[in-house]
């Protein structure tokens, strides 16, 4: 039988995700197909996943817009997803929808496979600029992992202050503002930028300028278009480590198909072949 996924967003008709499943179904010797269910916001969301329901798929993710949306159309929920307010991935089983998400986790696969000396030292100083959906994900994720100390700048107070309270707060967690964040970047070990700030075609933008950043801390940025921004290229130059946002996609993408099919695909040299991708467009 084949094996159908797909992604449900909109717009994703340049994503990414069909290349690296599509690769991750042929290395596993899975026939099937993963493709772009497109759902325009000028239709209706639940018409659009009825008929993706009768075409009885197995598994999709979930983009912008309906990370959050999709969740009133579940069956059951995964205690991450529930915490972080947000799925990414549906598994279809027996006519059941699931909801998980794997982005915070992916950002934490990525970045031990990277930099695994970071996570031997869990008080380490982390901070998270920026308070979207994928700051959720990586803040819990990383809380999961038990560092002690996570702050959180963002331009609006009140959204970092939502992520600081989710689950248990067995996590010490500061608010900054953006232009703290400047003036304190030195305290931090590792800076994780989240915003869409510097994201194409936007691409001289940064968040901060970050010269006065410690030289041997980590800096990653989680955009990908294009996968040097002007913050990563900024922190390179001022003497950090850098950790790019394609090796988020990849691991997301990785936990998402284990789900799927209980196979965990190794990512190897699609890391190269996508890095080359993103830098051609
Ligand atoms: P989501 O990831 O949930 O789609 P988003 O609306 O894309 O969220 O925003 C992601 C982050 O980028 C937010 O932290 C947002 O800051 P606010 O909470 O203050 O809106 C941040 N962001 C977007 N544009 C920004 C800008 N020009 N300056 C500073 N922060 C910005």
């Amino acid at each position: 039988m084949q094996m159908k996924l797909g992604l449900v967003g909109f717009p994703i008709k340049h994503s990414l995700s069909p290349w690296i499943h599509n690769q991750f179904l042929q290395k596993a010797g899975i026939e099937g197909t993963y493709s772009i269910m497109e759902i325009n916001p000028d239709n209706s969301f639940e018409l659009g996943l009825k008929r993706i329901k009768e075409s009885q798929v197995d598994g999709y993710n979930v983009t912008v817009p309906y990370k959050k949306q999709i969740i009133n159309y579940l069956d059951d929920l995964d205690k991450n997803a529930e915490l972080i307010g947000a799925v990414n991935t549906v598994v279809c089983k027996n006519g059941k929808w699931v909801g998980y998400n794997t982005d915070g986790i992916g950002y934490v696969i990525a970045l031990r496979n990277k930099f695994p000396e970071i996570f031997r030292d869990k008080t380490n100083r982390i901070l998270i600029i920026g308070a979207g959906g994928a700051a959720y994900g990586i803040y819990y994720g990383l809380k999961s992992e038990g560092f002690t100390r996570i702050d959180i700048a963002n331009r609006t107070r009140s959204s970092a202050k939502a992520i600081a309270i989710i689950g248990d707060n067995d996590v010490e967690t500061s608010l900054l503002t953006l232009g703290e964040a400047q003036e304190f970047i030195n305290s931090y070990n590792l800076i994780i930028q989240t915003t869409s700030v510097g994201m194409k075609p936007n691409t001289e933008e940064t968040i901060i300028p970050v010269e006065l950043l410690k030289r041997n801390s980590i800096v990653s940025d989680i955009i990908y278009q294009p996968l040097n921004t002007r913050f990563l290229r900024d922190a390179r130059e001022a003497g950090a480590s850098i950790h790019y946002g394609h090796t988020m996609l990849l691991y997301q993408a990785q936990y998402a198909f284990q789900l799927w099919t209980n196979k965990k695909i190794p990512i190897d040299e699609m890391d190269q072949q996508l890095k080359t991708i993103l830098e051609g467009r």
